[in-house]
């Protein structure tokens, strides 16, 4: 059988005939026929953006790989640094290439003090950190003119560096300053994750420890979190990026994209929701409330997923492990009562709607004692990665500029009135 679609225009009888390549068929084949007419997919959601070879992701078989290899491979085996190593470069490392990234990275964890004293501290106290973490990568792009030699391999590389290094010390930093605690400058004696807790938590004592439990659970993570193929973030990363914008300001943008509750900022919403929820006699009633329309189950339902996220499935066994240190989240309960409720009842199966990686995230993170408005910084930490493997890409492939048709619906032509007339 042949693998080939047929389009006919019905008003000129024409027919052309494109060939079906990598489960796709290529949209520039349907311009020859059909000049000026648009293919309507406003979400994308049946529109493949671009070609990748980054993430596999099959959301009905419930399958995710980062450049082949399995996710539940990597959150057991690897490291959050390794997996950003092979995003970024397509192979696994040597033990060469991994010591001398590892040491890259750790020694690009400072910021510029102006970054901290004049930008940061300049933040109203109570702003939300993932605002000040948008606007520090932005400005961090004024910092580095450098980054514009963006076909250049080593200001490439030293770009790449800078931001998994630096997202870190950012986000403690934003942390900090919307509590009113004084900066903590990075320990690079600690690995990556550890880090990261050290310039969150870190008071008077001269080293701070942190639980190894606790760093490991928070390294896997930011392994699950690192990239998702072609989600509202990673577009918004793409679509910047293709005008050939700086790394940080594409980083930026794709930051901004996962601040919103329909994406990265799911996991602050499922606590608030569960919070809301306050007790597990009130789970049958906030279920049949979503069924009759009023508002959503957040942490459920994914454009792509029409099955249990895998994800989700390893959050939970870390979840295990990091209650068994700080003591289970009272909402837990709520939480996997909401869950077994939910994937018995119709209304959800039917329209294949399942635990997404935010349903226990956000139960470890408030264990783990972030508050919630850290949430969504803390996806963007390790999603950067996952961004900046996606900039390659699309400079790589040579991409054009993203420059999406619309269908104009609005007015016809008119003759303007003036305003004494109108
Ligand atoms: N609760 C209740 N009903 C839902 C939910 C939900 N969480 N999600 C989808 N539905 C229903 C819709 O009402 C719709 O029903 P209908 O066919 O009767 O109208 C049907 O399921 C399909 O929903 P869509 O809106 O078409 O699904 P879409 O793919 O556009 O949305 C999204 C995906 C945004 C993730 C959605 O499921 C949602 O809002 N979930 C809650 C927020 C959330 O958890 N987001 C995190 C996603 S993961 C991530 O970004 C990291």
């Amino acid at each position: 059988m042949a693998e080939t679609i047929t389009i006919t225009d019905n008003r000129s009888g024409e027919s052309i005939e494109i060939p079906i390549a990598n489960g796709g068929v290529d949209a520039s084949q349907w311009r020859k026929l059909l000049p000026n007419v648009w293919f309507y997919d406003p979400a994308f959601s049946t529109t493949a953006a671009a070609s990748s070879a980054i993430t596999y992701l099959d959301g009905d078989a419930g399958i995710l790989r980062y450049r082949g290899y399995p996710i539940e491979q990597l959150a057991e085996q690897s490291t959050y640094l390794e997996v950003a190593y092979l995003l970024i470069h397509g192979e696994l490392p040597d033990q060469q290439q991994y010591e001398t990234w590892v040491h890259d990275i750790t020694y690009h964890t400072f910021i510029h003090e102006n970054v901290r004293k004049r930008f940061m501290e300049g933040f109203h106290h109570d702003a939300h950190p993932m605002g000040i973490l948008v606007s520090t990568i932005a400005a961090l792009s004024t910092f580095y003119p450098d980054a514009k030699a963006i076909y250049d391999d080593d200001s490439r590389y030293k770009q790449i560096i800078r931001l998994i290094a630096k997202m870190p010390t950012m986000a403690a930093g934003a942390h900090r300053h919307s509590v009113g605690m004084p900066f903590v400058y990075p320990d690079n004696s600690l690995d990556f994750s550890s880090n990261f807790l050290s310039m969150m938590w870190k008071v008077a004592e001269p080293r701070y420890e942190p639980n190894p439990v606790l760093s490991h659970a928070l390294d896997v993570l930011f392994i699950l979190h690192a990239d998702h193929e072609q989600n509202c973030g990673t577009t918004a990363l793409r679509v910047t990026g293709s005008s050939h914008a700086d790394p940080y300001s594409a980083v930026a943008a794709a930051t901004t994209a996962l601040y919103g509750p329909r994406h990265g900022g799911a996991n602050e919403a499922v606590i608030r929701m569960l919070t809301q929820i306050g007790s597990m006699d009130n789970v049958e009633g906030f279920i049949a409330d979503v069924k009759s329309g009023k508002g959503r189950l957040q942490g459920f339902g994914h454009r792509v997923y029409k099955n249990y996220d895998p994800r989700a499935k390893i959050i939970k066994q870390v979840a295990d492990e990091v209650f068994g240190v700080t003591g289970k989240n009272p909402l837990l309960d709520i939480a996997l009562k909401l869950e077994e409720v939910a994937l018995s009842d119709e209304y959800f199966t039917s329209r294949k709607l399942y635990p997404n990686v935010d349903f226990y995230s956000g139960l470890i993170y408030q264990a783990m004692g972030f508050p919630i408005e850290m949430f969504t910084v803390l996806f963007a930490i390790p999603r950067t990665s996952g961004w900046l493997a996606h900039w390659l890409e699309l400079l790589d492939r040579d991409e054009r500029i993203a420059r999406p048709r619309q269908l104009y619906d609005g007015a016809p032509e008119r003759d303007y009135v003036q305003l004494d007339q109108r």
